[in-house]
Parts: structure tokens; C-alpha cells; sequence
């Protein structure tokens, strides 16, 4: 951020929101709040919040708005910095710029400090009497006390606030600890983040240690297996690899390196010689880290888990590094779940072999999406191709893309020129739709832009209880919302209405989320307060989980009658004018669901 964050807050904290929104909004009061037509999508009846105690204003049907600074650089289409900037001149609330100063620099160089003595701390640990459990299972995992010294891997000991106390001791203020995850507050006082874990340190591209990976030594599924580091000043998860720190320059000499879903397979593929493995930290390969890699060679082989979630894992990263360029193979290992299991059972000359036999992306792909459908039926087979096009967009090159058109036609037996329409040109126009919405996407807060359907069904049960029986079997994304129906779960029966300052005081949701809640229960003075506004706004909820439902459905493997009756199904949800409708319409599919289509 180009701005000092303590003056961006007290810049948003000085600015009335009703006065930044009503110089661009005509607002009516309404209680305590305002609204007015929202200036974000084409709105007939007020739809538009803004809230003067919250300082805050938000549309109820398209979800847009927020703080003053953040509406108006939405309203003006400006970056956020540009709206801090005409704002603090408009208004005349200065605003500082952040520069690194030598302040700052002597903070990261102190933060390193810390982690490099956490480290070693977590290194002593595990060769302590306390510390046995934990060399013994790293014995039972095959690695020697001399790996541990060389990986600097450690122990986080099974006590209260050991590390912590440690490094008080050294001098280092609490608040720097809390900053980088190492220590927590409670009302309870003072305690370390890890206890009783292994500790993976993570290292920077200069090879410091910024972050740490820790695994638990209990076997209990209730506690996370492993946890991280949160995002500090001096990481942030999606833009460093597990490994890179020291491997970077074989790699760069190597041309390539192999990428892997966990700690313990770098590891172990690092012990038995692979020296160019990597990890994403826990989450899915983003494209930062494909930057990064790219930095030191384009060439890629994957060899994630063998398990469902592990192979849709290498779809997403293959698609991910595609659009930067990377020529990519997919390493398949039978007999083991991950390669850490496959090097301990079957050896590294097994494993060099497996990668060796490594097969191109695009043949990955192949075999990954046919899994889904019968390329015996018309309309399955044309589907099928159709799930192509995503990977067509990624690939830059003509060449390329024409050589694999020529893989996909061979394969399928079918003329290349037809492909070659269907997923390049056709493609095309798309392909500019899709930056569109991937632009709009990445604006839009990480909040927002989640489970916004899941909002609206949440608004609308809360504002009437009674469609709750309608979403009670969902499969809900977003964990608010899973809580609210479980909420409504235990106690419809016996409260017959759910009142929300008892939902809202009930202990399952946090400080954002009690906020949210109290958000949605407004809901209910606007105008859907009128019976008819809830029944459309029901009707509309309805409409997009069973378009998302036909749509997922349609992807599977499913005979002609099926993929008509979907087809109709969706053309019929245009045109859905009524409740009764719209539930006939859910019917229907249901069948299908229920594999009773063929009684109707
Ligand atoms: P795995 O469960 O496959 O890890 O998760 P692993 O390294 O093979 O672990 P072992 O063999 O059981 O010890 C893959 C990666 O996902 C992240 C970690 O980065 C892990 O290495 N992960 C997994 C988490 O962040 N949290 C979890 O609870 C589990
Ligand atoms: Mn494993």
C-alpha cells in the first residue's frame, strides 16, 4: 500500500459514510440507516444500506460497497490508493506515504533474528529428554538424527509457553512474537503457537527462515495435522515454495524441478537425492509461486498424492502453470499414496524410473476427464471435448496449441480443423470474457466475492424461517452458513422461531461473523419486508442453486434422455415465474438425482 495503513484507517474513520455515498446516491432515511437506488447494477427499488454507525454502506442483491474510501474507488472505478489520495485532498485529511524507512529494515532485520533463534530453540528440543517422542517418530518415518541436524527440523515441546518464554528471556518484545505467529494471547495469558509438533522450517528465497510447517504428534483427527505460520511482514503463503531457499540454483543448473503436495515428501525425496523437489505450503499451487519458479526453469514435472483430492490438485496446477508457460509432466506413482510412501516402500531407483515414465500435461488430462464420461455417447463425447477449453486458454503458443489439437484428434478420432474451431477460435472471444471476469473477480474482496448465493440464502432464512426446509440438505461451501443451518437445526423445534440476538450470542460465530449477521437480519426492514420481495428473492435463491446443480450434473457421465431433460430443465428455469414453478422445476431434478427420470 502506497499510504501509511494508521492514516488510510483514520482517514475512512473521519469520512461520514452517508456523506461520501449521497453526494453520488439520493438516500432516504430509513430507521438509523439510509438507502437509496444502488449506483452498482440496475436497481428499481432501494436496495443500497448505508449504515452511519457501522460507517459503512452495502447492496442486499449485488453485494457491492463497504467502507467510504473503498465506495468511492468502486464508484469512481479508481484504484483504492487514487481514492485515498482525492479523498485526503477533498476533504483535507492528510495522509502520510509509507516508505521503507531504516525503521523498517531494522524491524525485518529483528524478525529474522527471532525465527533463526526460534529455529535453533526447536532444533535443541528435539534431542532433549522431552523431546524423545518425537525423535522416535522421526526414526519410525526413516530419518536419521544426522537428516534432522542437516534439515534443521525441530521440536515444538508439549508445554504452555516454553518458546515464548525463551525468547522474552533473550530480550524480544512480545508484540514481535505475536506478529510472527510464534506466540499467541488469551485471556489466559501468554502461550506458544506450536506445542507438540515437528517443526518444518520454511525458508525465504535468500534462504532466511521466515515461517515454520508444524506437525502434530497426536493421532487425533480433531486437531489439525499440520499448522503454519500465519502470513507475517516477512511471509505470505502464496508467494514462496517449500524448498526453493536452497534449491533454487540446482534447479536453475537442472532445468527443472518437481514439484510435490507436502513437507514430508520434499523431504524424503530431498534425503534420497532428489535435490530440485518443491512444495506449495499447504494450499493450492497459485500463480505467484509459478512466477517464482519460473525465475529458475520452465520445466515442471508434477507428483502430487494419488488420492481423488491429489489428482484434481495437478489438474488446477497444470492449469495454472500453463498460463505462465511452463512445459509440464505429471509424475504417476501406483502402490503409494504420495512419494514419500512410494520412495520408503519401492526405493528411489523406483521413483527415478516413475518420473522418468512421467507423461505430458495434456496426456494427464486426458485420462483425468475421460474418467468422467462414456466418449461412447454423442453428447457425453462432445462435453468432454468442451472440458478442453480451459486448458486451450491457458496455452499461448500456436504451435503448441496445434500440436496438441493434433494429440486430442488422433485420440478421438476426429478432424482436426473441428477441434481446432472449437477450442481456439470459438475460444477466443471467450478467452477475453474470461480476463474480464478474472479482473472483476480479483477487485472484488476475498469476502465479497465468496459464497454470495450462501449469503443470500442466509439472509433469506434468517428473514423467514420458514425456507429453511429448503436448504436444510445443501451442500453449503461456506462454513457461516453451515453453522446457521445447524443452528436452525437444533433449535427450530423448540424456539418455532429463531430469535437472532440468541443465534447471535450463541458461542459458534466469531466477531466478523456475528457481524455479518447482524447485516442480514437488517435485511428484513428493507423492502423485503413485503411477502411478494421474499417470495422473488426466494424464487431467484432457488433458481441459482439448481442452475449450479444441472450444471455440475451435466459434466458427469450421462445418457441422451438424462442430458435432454437437463437441457429442458435449464430452459425452463428462464423462464420460472412463481414458486410453485420453480419447486416443480427442483422436482424434476430430483428425479434424475433419485434415478427415477424414467417414471415420470
Ligand atoms: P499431507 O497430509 O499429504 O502431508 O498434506 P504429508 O506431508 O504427506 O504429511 P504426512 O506424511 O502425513 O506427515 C500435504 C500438505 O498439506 C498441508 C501441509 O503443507 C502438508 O505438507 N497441510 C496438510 C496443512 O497445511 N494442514 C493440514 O492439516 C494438512
Ligand atoms: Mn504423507
Amino acid at each position: 500500500m502506497k499510504y501509511k495503513d494508521e492514516d488510510i484507517e483514520k482517514l475512512n474513520q473521519s469520512l461520514k459514510i452517508e456523506e461520501v455515498v449521497g453526494q453520488y446516491v439520493e438516500l432516504k432515511r430509513a430507521g438509523s440507516n439510509y438507502k437509496g437506488l444502488c449506483p452498482f447494477h440496475s436497481d428499481t427499488t432501494p436496495s443500497f444500506m448505508v449504515s452511519p454507525s457501522k460507517n459503512i454502506c452495502k447492496c442486499f442483491v449485488c453485494g457491492a460497497g463497504g467502507s467510504p474510501i473503498k465506495f468511492y474507488s468502486n464508484y469512481k472505478k479508481i484504484s483504492f490508493s487514487e481514492a485515498v489520495k482525492e479523498l485526503s485532498d477533498t476533504y483535507k485529511i492528510p495522509v502520510r506515504e509509507n516508505y521503507i524507512s531504516k525503521e523498517v529494515t531494522d524491524e525485518y532485520k529483528e524478525y529474522y533474528e527471532i525465527m533463526k533463534l526460534a529455529n535453533e530453540y526447536y532444533g535443541e528440543q528435539i534431542f532433549e529428554n522431552t523431546g524423545r517422542e518425537s525423535l522416535d517418530y522421526l526414526t519410525k518415518r526413516g530419518i536419521t538424527p544426522e537428516n534432522i541436524k542437516k534439515h534443521k527440523l525441530g521440536y515444538a515441546l508439549n508445554s504452555k509457553s516454553a518458546l515464548t518464554d525463551h525468547l522474552l528471556k533473550k530480550g524480544y518484545g512480545l508484540s514481535e512474537l505475536i506478529t510472527l505467529g510464534l506466540s499467541k494471547e488469551s485471556e489466559n495469558g501468554v502461550y506458544d503457537n506450536f506445542r507438540n509438533r515437528i517443526i518444518f522450517p520454511i525458508y525465504s528465497l535468500e534462504n532466511k527462515v521466515i515461517a515454520f510447517g508444524a506437525r502434530s504428534l497426536e493421532n487425533n483427527k480433531n486437531i489439525p495435522k499440520y499448522i503454519n505460520s500465519p502470513d507475517t511482514p516477512i511471509f505470505k503463503k502464496g508467494n514462496i515454495l517449500y524448498g526453493i531457499g536452497d534449491k533454487n540454483s540446482i534447479i536453475r543448473k537442472k532445468k527443472y524441478s518437481i514439484l510435490m503436495e507436502g513437507y514430508m515428501d520434499v523431504l524424503m525425496s530431498t534425503l534420497h537425492g532428489f535435490d530440485v523437489t518443491l512444495a506449495p505450503l499447504g494450499t493450492a499451487l497459485t500463480e505467484e509461486q509459478g512466477k517464482l519458479l519460473k525465475r529458475f526453469t520452465n520445466n515442471v514435472i508434477l507428483s502430487f498424492d494419488m488420492d481423488a483430492p491429489g489428482q484434481k490438485a495437478t489438474e488446477k496446477a497444470i492449469l495454472t502453470l500453463k498460463k505462465i508457460g511452463f512445459s509440464i509432466r505429471v509424475v504417476e506413482v501406483e502402490g503409494a499414496k504420495d512419494p514419500d510412501e512410494y520412495i520408503k516402500k519401492f526405493g528411489k531407483e523406483s521413483f527415478l524410473k516413475q518420473v522418468k515414465n512421467s507423461i505430458e500435461s495434456f496426456d494427464f488430462l486426458y485420462k483425468f476427464y475421460s474418467k468422467d464420461y462414456d466418449l461412447n455417447d454423442i453428447f457425453a463425447k462432445q462435453n468432454f471435448i468442451k472440458g478442453f477449453k480451459e486448458f486451450f486458454l491457458c496455452v499461448d503458443d500456436k504451435i503448441e496449441k496445434s500440436l496438441y489439437i493434433d494429440k486430442l484428434s488422433l485420440n478421438i478420432g476426429m478432424a482436426k480443423e473441428i477441434l481446432w474451431e472449437t477450442l481456439v477460435i470459438d475460444n477466443k472471444t471467450n478467452k477475453k470474457e474470461l480476463r474480464k471476469k478474472e479482473e472483476i473477480i480479483k477487485k472484488i474482496d476475498e469476502e465479497e466475492k465468496e459464497y454470495e448465493v450462501e449469503n443470500l440464502t442466509a439472509s433469506l432464512v434468517l428473514m423467514n424461517n420458514k425456507y429453511y426446509k429448503y436448504f436444510k440438505n445443501k451442500d453449503f461451501q461456506s462454513n457461516f452458513l453451515k453453522k446457521i443451518i445447524l443452528y436452525f437445526e437444533k433449535n427450530l423445534e423448540i424456539e418455532k422461531e429463531i430469535n437472532i440476538i440468541n443465534l447471535i450470542k450463541s458461542d459458534e460465530f466469531n466477531e466478523k461473523e456475528q457481524e455479518k449477521l447482524l447485516d442480514f437480519s437488517l435485511i428484513k426492514y428493507t423492502r423485503y419486508s413485503e411477502k411478494e420481495e421474499q417470495e422473488k428473492l426466494f424464487i431467484m435463491i432457488m433458481s441459482d442453486w439448481l442452475r449450479k446443480d444441472v450444471l455440475d450434473f451435466q459434466k458427469k457421465r450421462i445418457n441422451i434422455e438424462i442430458s435432454m431433460e437437463l437441457k429442458r430443465i435449464d430452459t425452463q428455469l428462464k423462464l420460472v415465474a412463481n414458486i410453485e414453478e420453480i419447486l416443480a422445476l427442483c422436482n424434476r431434478f430430483n428425479k434424475i438425482l433419485e434415478n427415477r427420470f424414467f417414471d415420470i
